[in-house]
């Protein structure tokens, strides 16, 4: 594809702000991030914020209603030190009484049920002690889409909806959405990446690698969930050692935390994600340097890699880049509201 994406374009420019993303926040593998805390400039609906109905003594209720259960979980986990108490407490509370957001909005007034009040307590001591939301209610929101995630795969960050915006960003500059671009995702985990360029790149097909067969079975199932499987298709491979061919975008996020400083994040992160999806080497930049290594062989003429990279790594990775012969001059950072380099973009 002759220069369908420039990455030219990209150099420096700060990125524009995400509905419902955290760009601004610190690294999201980072010791100050907690999982919960990635939704939560989503506004609560003000309904909720309400005093428990009637003055004077409390009628004796059969049932609490739902908004009782939300004002009482929001205390609970106030209490225990959540970050985000009111994202937390309506997200396991539409959890335990399987409502979306609207419902929950909309039916505030009725009673929870005995079952879902049940869920919900044990939601809460989890919550208390330390899982991520995510990792309770067993999905998290990534681009306005939900990806089931588990104990497989790394939790799906806000930060790599930038890594999106920017593959969005080259392709509405060069070949433009209906083109039928082929897509490489290394490190696919949930499939997060490639699933959501494919459903926003209507003619694109992608294949997602993984080193973790667990992951790969986890992308898979959210491919079919998210209706591209046809156009997805999952492999086996040790970053591009199996993957043949020629591909007009790689795109990757791939473990970037030195192993060393792997036991300092946050227990949210350190616990719950998976290792293999965290550490980076003794430097952090294992992967990179094997990808930088291997990247032109499968980059299509015109073709763009873009790669999350760790907030301090700009220098080392567009020095890997360079020397591996993508485009040195012409590599473009993209940086988060805080102004801290987030993505990088090279071409061959
Ligand atoms: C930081 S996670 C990213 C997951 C997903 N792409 C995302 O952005 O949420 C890195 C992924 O790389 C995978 N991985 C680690 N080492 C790998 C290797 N040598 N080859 C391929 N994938 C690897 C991990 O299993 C994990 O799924």
């Amino acid at each position: 594809m002759p220069d369908a994406l420039s990455a030219e374009h990209c150099d420096d420019l700060p990125a524009p702000p995400l509905s419902g993303s955290r760009i601004g926040e610190a690294d999201p593998r980072g010791a100050a991030m907690p999982a919960a805390d990635t939704e939560s400039a989503v506004s609560e609906p003000p309904s909720l914020s309400l005093p428990h109905r009637g003055g004077g003594e409390s009628p004796p209720q059969p049932s609490r209603s739902i908004r009782h259960a939300f004002v009482e979980a929001v205390a609970a986990l106030r209490k225990a030190g959540a970050e985000t108490p009111e994202l937390d407490a309506r997200l396991l509370v539409c959890h335990a009484a399987g409502l979306t957001h609207e419902a929950f909005v909309a039916r505030a007034g009725e009673g929870l049920p005995p079952e879902a009040a049940a869920r919900l307590r044990a939601s809460l001591a989890r919550r208390a002690g330390g899982e991520p939301v995510s990792r309770i209610t067993g999905t998290r929101e990534f681009y306005g889409r939900s990806f089931a995630v588990d104990e497989r795969v790394l939790d799906p960050r806000p930060d790599t909806e930038m890594l999106i915006e920017a593959a969005l960003d080259l392709i509405d500059r060069g070949a433009g959405r209906k083109a039928p671009l082929r897509i490489v995702d290394l490190g696919t985990g949930s499939g997060c990446i490639l699933i959501t360029l494919l459903a926003e790149l209507p003619n694109a097909r992608g294949l997602g690698t993984d080193i973790s067969a667990d992951a790969l079975r986890a992308a898979e199932a959210n491919a079919a969930r998210l209706g591209v499987a046809e156009r997805a298709s999952f492999a086996h491979s040790d970053w591009l050692e199996a993957v043949s061919g020629q591909f007009d975008l790689i795109v990757c996020n791939p473990p970037y935390i030195a192993s060393g400083e792997i036991d300092g994040l946050a227990p949210e992160v350190a616990r719950h994600d998976p290792r293999l999806a965290l550490d980076g080497g003794e430097d952090g930049l294992d992967a990179y340097r094997q990808i930088a290594r291997d990247a032109a062989k499968v980059l299509a003429p015109g073709g763009r890699i873009l790669l999350e990279i760790g907030a301090t790594q700009a220098e080392a990775v567009t020095g890997l880049l360079g020397e591996s012969g993508l485009h040195a001059g012409k590599i473009g950072v993209r940086r988060d509201l805080a102004g801290r380099p987030r993505v990088l973009v090279a071409g061959a």
